[in-house]
This record gives structure tokens, C-alpha cells and sequence, in this order.
């Protein structure tokens, strides 16, 4: 019994075509596009964008939304070539169970918690803070108190009190799961519709937002650089290279589902073609929105707003405050936002659910992990163990927090997947590659270094939370998952 030990590329092809079976190729460039957008402009962009700035950047958190889009580019390449070759659901850890042996797939499959589930988490967060926006300005009634809509480790800075739970977070995270359980996917339609609202109102905040901008607000664009310390009593780098390097970690969240585009290859008409157009291209009309918004937010409103009364909803809180006139505005964006957040914590929870399926039926889970639903037809046991999970992390941990996870654990992972490229590369030369990632190595090895640096501007909070999880997840496998492994336990 070896925990180097690969899934054979034979045996998971096999299984590809066995589960995917009838997988029509109906997708084409622009609809690889539409795909991506609606997975990626969430919570990352209308809640990160102000932490990013308050925190570590400044009005300079736009060069950091270009270093996070390079690192996404550079390892959006190398997951194309994957996907197009190992098309199975399960993602990274797929990939990684076929290149890199199954102690590290497991590594990254329960890394990839952090990334769909703790991700989920923190766009329930966010949902959360606009939701009581919505109570208080659109609908004109009372929030929900303060204790209830927030993390026992949250004050109030004005008032003083104390958070116990955060029930809307926890209240659309179970929403949601049920509805997953229920076997609801977003449509196309559904999706083209949430497209189409959520970059017209990125549009809306950038044209009428330009002429709101106040000069003074841009007038140190990079700050020099000092140290920032949050609510909870831990220091940012704020300014400087290390400033933009640290809120590119952050922002980095508004990128994560990008990978959503590689995983449907196999729907994918010409995916040679259409698989970089469509993850380079949502990726570039992303970052192009995300640099422009986030000039138009850090000159409209001030630092000093994002770190006080502007911390949460902070787009609305913005527009409310500073664009007189335009309250319509503040409260078409959150009705908007919260249909949209809703959509991103479907695709991040259903990415959740079909790795732990895929874990499930490796054995690296139990097994319950993959029972389907006699009715529905979809994993509902991985399902309920999710929302216990996720609505724990919503209910109970600061957005900050999960935010910052997300990001750090998402980032490894990336580093994983190119560093799979190149050993893929070298172990299979002769397999069917639908798409080829260029320039190989260079391309793979410039996203691990634009990754780690991005790790490394997360300080070491995050380091230490995400050595501790890994931690966990080492012992687990030695505990469990190696001695159930179905593949290591064949006898060979
Ligand atoms: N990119 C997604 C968001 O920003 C996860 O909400």
C-alpha cells in the first residue's frame, strides 16, 4: 500500500466515459463566457474591493486586481489542459489523484474545502450584510439586531455590542443546499439572465460613479507603506508593494469560479479553441470591470469609510452616502446583489458536493459521500455534511476570516494544478490533450510564482490557518482515508 499511489489515466478515462456518457457538445465560446462571468462577479467584488482597500492597499487595490488576474490567466492555462484531458467531475483532485498519487489528491481535495466551502460561507456573509441593507434602505424597516446577523467575534463600533450568530447567512446557505439536495442547477436561461443583470449593474456604478470621484481620494494613489490594525487586533502591511501584494490575496476572491469554465470541456464544442477564449475571456472582461469599479469605489468613498460605517455593504454605503441623487442606484444594487450572491453559493456548493462525491467513491470518504438520492438523484448525504460545515463556518467566523481562508487555500491549489502540467508532461507525453497549455514549463512556473507571492502578501495568520487545516487533513488520511482507500486496497 503506497500513498503515492496514481489512479491509473486508463481506468479514470474509463470512468469519465462511463459517468458522462451522453454529454452533448452544445457549448460554444460565448456561452464558455457567460459561464464564467456568472460564476465569478460575487462577493469578491462588492464586499472584498472595500476590505482590500481599508486593510492593505488603498486606492491601489486596482493593481492588485491585475496581479490577481495574471495569477488566475497563468493558472487558468494549466487548468484547461487538465480538464480538457481528464474530463471527470471532482476538479483539482481529479487531476491530481491521476498525476501526483493519492496522498497529495486528498491534500487538495480537502483544500478544495476551503475554496468551495468556505467560499460559500463568506458569499452567505456577504449576503447577509446586504440583507439587512435591503430592511434598512430599501424596505424601510429594522435590521436584524446586530447580535444575530453576526459572528460571536464581531463588536459593533458604534455601539459596542456583541455578535452571537449570523442567522441570514446561516438561513440562505440551508436554502440553497436544500434546493441542491432537490437536484435545482441554475439553467442557462437563469444564468444568462444573472449574467446580464450583474455586469449592468457593475456598468450602472462605474459610468454614473466617474463623475462622483473625488480627486483628493486618488490623491495618494499607492500609500506609503505602514501597518494596519484590524478589529481583531491583527496587523496588515498597508501600502506599498507589500500592501498591493496582501489585497491581491483578497480580491483574489473575486476571481474564484473561473475554474467552473474548465470543468465543462467536455460540453464544449472545438474545445481546443473555445477553452481559451472562454477562460481568458471571462477572466479579461472581469478584470477589466473589477480595475474600473474599484477606481470609481476608493474615489468615491475614503479609506477611512471602508474601515468605519462603510465596513459592511460598502458599495451601497457608498452610493448612499456620497452620490446624492442616486439612491435608486444604492437599492437596485442590493436587490441585484443578493440575487447574485444566491447564484455564486449554488455553483460553489455544488462544486463542494461533487468532490466529496468523487472522494465518496474513492473510498477516501465514507461512502455515504456518495449515496445518491433514491428520488432526486444527486449526493444528498454530501449535501446535508456540507451545510453542516459551511452554515457552521457562516454562522460563526468572521466574513474577513473565511474570506482570507478562501483565497489562501484557493491559491494552493492552483499551485498544485501547475505544477501538475508539467509532471503530467513528463509522466504521459502521448496522451490526448484537447487543449495545450503554452509555453510549458514557463507558463506553469510563472503561476506558481505569482500564486505564492499572492500567499505570501496573506501573512501569517493566513499561513498558520491554512498549515493548521492541512494539518487536520493529514491526520484524517492517515486516520481514515488511506486505510479505505478502494485504490490502495486492490490487492496489487
Ligand atoms: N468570485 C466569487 C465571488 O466573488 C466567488 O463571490
Amino acid at each position: 500500500m503506497s500513498i503515492w499511489k496514481r489512479k491509473p489515466l486508463a481506468q479514470l478515462l474509463a470512468e469519465a466515459a462511463d459517468s458522462e456518457k451522453g454529454l452533448k457538445r452544445t457549448l460554444t465560446a460565448w456561452s464558455l463566457i457567460a459561464l464564467g462571468i456568472g460564476a465569478i462577479i460575487g462577493a469578491g467584488l462588492f464586499v472584498r474591493t472595500a476590505t482590500a482597500a481599508a486593510q492593505s492597499a488603498g486606492p491601489s487595490v486596482t493593481i492588485a486586481f491585475i496581479v490577481a488576474a495574471i495569477g488566475c490567466a497563468l493558472a487558468g492555462l494549466c487548468y484547461a489542459e487538465l480538464s480538457s484531458s481528464i474530463p471527470i467531475s471532482g476538479s483539482a483532485y481529479t487531476y491530481t489523484y491521476a498525476t501526483m498519487g493519492e496522498f497529495l489528491a486528498w491534500i487538495i481535495g480537502w483544500d478544495l474545502i476551503l475554496e468551495y466551502a468556505v467560499g460559500a460561507a463568506t458569499v452567505g456573509i456577504a449576503w447577509s450584510e446586504y440583507l439587512n441593507n435591503l430592511l434598512v434602505n430599501v424596505l424601510h424597516v429594522s435590521p436584524i439586531p446586530f447580535s444575530l446577523s453576526h459572528s460571536p467575534f464581531q463588536t459593533n463600533l458604534e455601539t459596542g455590542e456583541h455578535g452571537i450568530i449570523n442567522l441570514p447567512a446561516l438561513f440562505i446557505v440551508g436554502v440553497i443546499s436544500l434546493l441542491l439536495i432537490k437536484g435545482i442547477q441554475e439553467s442557462a436561461f437563469v444564468n444568462g439572465i444573472i449574467v446580464i443583470v450583474k455586469v449592468a449593474i457593475v456598468v450602472l456604478i462605474i459610468v454614473i460613479g466617474w463623475n462622483f470621484i473625488n480627486p483628493a481620494n486618488h490623491a495618494v494613489y499607492i500609500p506609503q507603506s505602514s501597518v494596519f490594525t484590524d478589529e481583531h487586533g491583527i496587523n496588515h502591511s498597508y501600502g506599498g508593494i507589500l500592501g498591493i501584494l496582501g489585497a491581491a490575496g483578497t480580491v483574489f476572491f473575486a476571481f474564484i469560479g473561473f475554474d467552473a469554465v474548465s470543468t465543462a470541456a467536455q460540453e464544449t464544442k472545438n474545445p481546443k479553441k473555445a477553452m481559451p477564449i472562454g477562460i481568458l475571456g471571462s477572466l479579461a472582461v472581469c478584470t477589466l470591470l473589477y480595475i474600473l469599479f474599484a477606481h470609481v469605489l476608493t474615489g468615491v468613498a475614503t479609506v477611512e469609510d471602508f474601515r468605519t460605517g462603510g465596513k459592511e455593504a460598502s458599495v451601497a454605503f457608498a452610493i448612499n452616502k456620497y452620490m446624492i441623487g442616486y439612491e435608486w442606484l444604492g437599492q437596485l444594487v442590493t436587490v441585484a446583489i443578493l440575487a447574485g450572491f444566491s447564484s455564486v453559493i449554488l455553483v460553489m456548493l455544488l462544486g463542494q458536493s461533487r468532490v466529496f462525491y468523487a472522494m465518496g467513491k474513492d473510498g477516501l470518504l465514507p461512502k455515504a459521500f456518495s449515496d445518491v438520492h433514491p428520488k432526486y438523484k444527486t449526493p444528498y448525504k454530501a449535501n446535508l455534511v456540507i451545510l453542516v460545515i459551511v452554515g457552521a463556518f457562516a454562522a460563526f467566523i468572521p466574513g474577513d476570516i473565511v474570506g482570507d481562508m478562501t483565497s489562501i487555500g484557493t491559491l494552493f491549489a492552483f499551485v498544485l494544478v501547475c505544477i501538475s502540467v508539467i509532471i503530467l508532461r513528463k509522466r504521459e507525453p502521448n496522451m490526448l490533450r484537447e487543449f495545450k497549455t503554452p509555453f510549458v514549463p514557463l507558463v506553469p512556473i510563472l503561476g506558481v510564482l505569482v500564486c505564492c507571492a499572492m500567499m505570501y502578501g496573506l501573512g501569517w495568520t493566513n499561513w498558520l490557518r491554512l498549515f493548521a487545516w492541512m494539518a487536520l487533513g493529514v491526520i484524517i488520511y492517515f486516520v481514515y482515508g488511506k486505510k479505505n482507500s478502494k485504490l490502495n486496497n486492490t490487492g496489487e
